[in-house]
């Protein structure tokens, strides 16, 4: 489906459209102009309507009503928004969400809506737009790439959506939000696409081809290793993973210089790419281990990120590092037992092959290290334990930096990709160590995802850094606001939110 989004000074009740999407606040319905004034050209249908509590503004309500030629729309959606005072973006994207369903499954085809819940509040409006833009977006999604499904139509109905009914000298401030919105929501959905195909159509190569595509797209600098140039870089953990599959591994690396005053500051950011995860030799009981075809889910929310800010040309500097390969128990495959160096010279006991996230990931931090990238923030599907400490509500963020873990976490909030600061006390060090090496790679039944992330902090050493485990979160059971069931594409727009205000000292 093609859906169009723009701005229009005529004012929506003068517009020819399909359906004109009003919204509510809870107990203050009269206070709304622009309700009121379809009310009285309605001749009051409202106020029965409101009387006979079949409109009360509670949160998610949808009332339809006809308007029989008394204004240009022929119909008024009205929404309710749920109490001003619980409002917030993240309301605002999932209620524009589920009414923008509620349009497709009637078949509307030019929609006239106003920005839910800024009658209020004029500084808002930016945020806001940008909630109402991605809350559309993002809930017309449904995954459409099945190369091979023989009856896959192409939806090819347009939606054209007028925003309309905001402060007028906001007009530029609206535009940019919708811009905005527009890139972080097609990031969102690319970074799903990748993690909803099956894993024979995402390997590494293919993984890489679409890392390349990209860059050409939005000019990216772009450098793929190949195995022999990892055996060159001495990358052992990432090698030692690969060695169970028959597909290559690829060592994918994207770069946007949006700063070129200060080159040497650089973010990196750094994706678990496992394009299938078995477990391994360590392997995985059969049921559900399709949806480990998603454990490229960090690497890429990484590639779309990087993708998005330069398309918004933001003035900073970010490198991307993917470690991409399979983890297959081949014959040739790592073994429970075996040791294995990573770059930066460490060595690994491996104790169990499916904790697998952590060994790619240790070489590719150990790179960024190297390249001396600073901020690092890795996003990874890292532990089935992290679901078990915050279910599927929220991601697990952990940081050796306050600052860097505060505008996160303020990132997060405005876009709803919630996330939770767990800790990184010394005390979980123990549980990695290892008799027969520096280090092993699992740490017990105990808090799996603090130990999986004290690992990691071994190869991070004192780079400011932060790591969100995302293997709570990066795919959905159902379909629900801005989620569609399967991937989710978290946390693209939080990660864009916060390379996009780079006005803190983090980054420069
Ligand atoms: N990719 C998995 C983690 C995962 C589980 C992601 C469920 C998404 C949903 C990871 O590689 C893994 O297998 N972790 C193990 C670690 C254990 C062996 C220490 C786990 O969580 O069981
Ligand atoms: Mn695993
Ligand atoms: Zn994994």
């Amino acid at each position: 489906m093609m859906i169009n989004i723009n701005t229009s000074s005529k004012k929506l009740l003068e517009t020819s459209l399909d359906c004109l999407i009003i919204s509510v606040f809870e107990n203050k319905l009269t206070e709304d102009k622009l309700f009121s004034e379809v009310d009285r050209k309605l001749d009051g249908i409202f106020k029965t309507l409101v009387k006979e509590k079949e409109i009360t503004g509670s949160k998610g309500e949808l009332t339809l009503v006809h308007t029989y030629d008394k204004i240009k729309p022929k119909r008024v959606l009205v929404v309710g928004l749920g109490s001003q005072e619980s409002f917030t973006s993240t309301v605002s994207s999932k209620i524009s969400a589920d009414a923008i369903r509620y349009i497709k499954r009637k078949n509307f085809s030019t929609i006239g809506t106003v920005i839910h819940g800024s009658a209020g509040y004029k500084d808002l409006t930016k945020e806001l737009c940008i909630s109402l833009v991605e809350g559309m977006i993002l809930g017309l999604y449904s995954f459409e790439k099945h190369p091979q499904k023989s009856n896959n139509a192409e939806d090819k109905h347009t939606l054209n959506i007028i925003i309309g009914e905001f402060q007028q000298p906001y007009k530029k401030t609206i535009e940019e939000a919708i811009n905005y919105a527009k890139i972080t929501s097609e990031a969102s959905i690319f970074a799903r696409d990748l993690v909803n195909q099956p894993a024979n159509l995402m390997t590494p190569t293919l993984l890489d081809k679409e890392s390349e595509l990209l860059a050409t797209r939005v000019s990216l600098e772009y450098k793929t290793f190949d195995k022999s140039e990892m055996e060159k870089l001495k990358m052992g953990a990432l090698l030692g993973v690969s060695k169970g599959s028959h597909e290559e591994p690829k060592f994918i690396t994207l770069k946007y210089m949006g700063n070129p005053d200060f080159p040497d500051k650089i973010v990196g950011l750094i994706g678990k790419g496992i394009t299938f995860d078995s477990g391994g030799i360590s392997i995985k009981p059969a049921a559900n281990m399709s949806a480990m075809k998603g454990d490229m889910g960090g690497a890429a929310a990484v590639i779309a990120s990087i993708g998005a800010v330069a398309q918004l040309g933001i003035k900073i500097n970010v490198m991307a590092l993917i470690p991409a390969t399979e983890n297959l128990p081949g014959g040739s495959a790592t073994k429970p037992g075996d040791v294995l160096t990573a770059l930066n010279g460490k060595t690994i006991e491996v104790e169990n092959t499916d904790a697998e996230g952590r060994l790619i990931l240790a070489d590719a931090i150990s790179y960024a290290n190297q390249l001396q990238l600073s901020p690092l923030i890795d996003i990874a599907t890292l532990t089935g334990a992290i679901g078990v400490a915050l279910g599927s509500v929220s991601m697990g963020l952990f940081s050796n930096d306050d600052t860097l873990a505060g505008e996160l976490i303020a990132s997060s909030e405005s876009t709803g990709e919630k996330m939770w600061r767990m800790p990184l006390w010394d005390e979980y060090k123990d549980q990695n160590k290892s008799t027969v090496a520096d280090i092993k790679n699992t740490g017990g039944r105990q808090a799996g995802s603090i130990t999986a992330a004290q690992f990691l902090h071994e190869f991070v050493g004192e780079t400011k850094w932060a790591h969100l485990d995302i293997a709570s979160v990066f795919m959905s059971s159902k379909t629900n606001g801005i989620y569609n069931k399967g991937a989710t594409g978290q946390p693209v727009r939080t990660i864009i939110k916060l390379l996009s205000m780079n006005d803190h000292s983090l980054f420069s």
